[in-house]
């Protein structure tokens, strides 16, 4: 169950988010926890975090190590302030700043390197669903920026199947909808990786996923877990999503 921030959030307002959210998720023993706060309040949210079950990731990395990149972060860098995960591709990195598949191959392969744990963002535009290319956007999202990982890199990753159109709209797919699409992810796992890396995998359904809407979705067997923007900035809102 991740958290996606964004760009929301001060500092004061993240250490005020764990204190509240923390204890209700205490119990917590059937999912792993995430959430992904911008860069400058990931030591906050470390600390904040320290000794219980929320792991925190990073929205972002770049893929050198170290270089004449002003602003960027790399891999080593977010491992450093104790970072375990990191979003990578999410659909407001391509469709804001230029990320495509072959550059999410690259910053998956360096938080790899930085043994940090990449949830890959992949989905299709509105206009892609409408012109009924949902399943071909998905399988070129697949090959180009996770098929080209070996078995063990891909046992370390999770899927986000985010489509384009429910993020940050309201308008959620329906759980045919996500089944629909996790299947053909599902899929190309088996036929990338192996049956068992397919049954094994964790594949997150993200999109205007809300307190109301999580039973309906997480009752598909095919969801594995659930992305969540919006509704994860609010600590009891994103607190009944993950104790569901
Ligand atoms: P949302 O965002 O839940 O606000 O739709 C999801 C995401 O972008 O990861």
């Amino acid at each position: 169950m991740a958290g996606n921030w964004k760009m929301y959030k001060t500092v004061p307002e993240t250490v005020a988010f764990f204190e509240k959210f923390n204890p209700l998720v205490a119990g917590a023993k059937h999912c792993e926890i995430a959430i992904c706060p911008t860069f400058v309040n990931l030591s906050a949210a470390v600390e904040a975090t320290a000794g219980t079950n929320v792991g925190i990731g990073a929205q972002n990395l770049y893929w050198a190590n170290e270089g004449a990149f002003t602003g960027e972060i790399s891999g080593e860098m977010l491992k450093s302030v104790g970072c375990q995960w990191v979003l990578v591709g999410h659909s407001e990195r391509r469709q804001y700043f230029g990320e495509t598949n072959e550059t999410v191959l690259k910053r998956v392969l360096a938080a790899l390197d930085a043994d940090l744990r990449p949830i890959i963002c992949i989905g299709e535009r509105l206009e892609e669903r409408e012109g009924g290319w949902t399943e071909a956007v998905l399988l070129e999202q697949f090959k180009h920026g996770i098929g080209g990982l070996s078995v063990d890199q891909f046992a370390q990753i999770a899927i986000a199947y985010e489509p384009v159109w429910a993020i940050g709209t309201g308008k959620t797919a329906t759980p045919a909808m996500a089944a629909d699409a996790h299947r053909i992810i599902r899929e190309q796992v088996r036929l990338h990786f192996g049956l068992e890396a397919s049954q094994s995998t964790r594949i997150l359904y993200g999109g205007s996923v809300k307190p109301d809407n999580i039973k309906i979705l997480i009752a598909q067997p095919e969801v594995d877990g659930v992305l969540v923007g919006g509704a994860s900035l609010d600590a009891v809102s994103f607190a009944s999503i993950v104790n569901f």
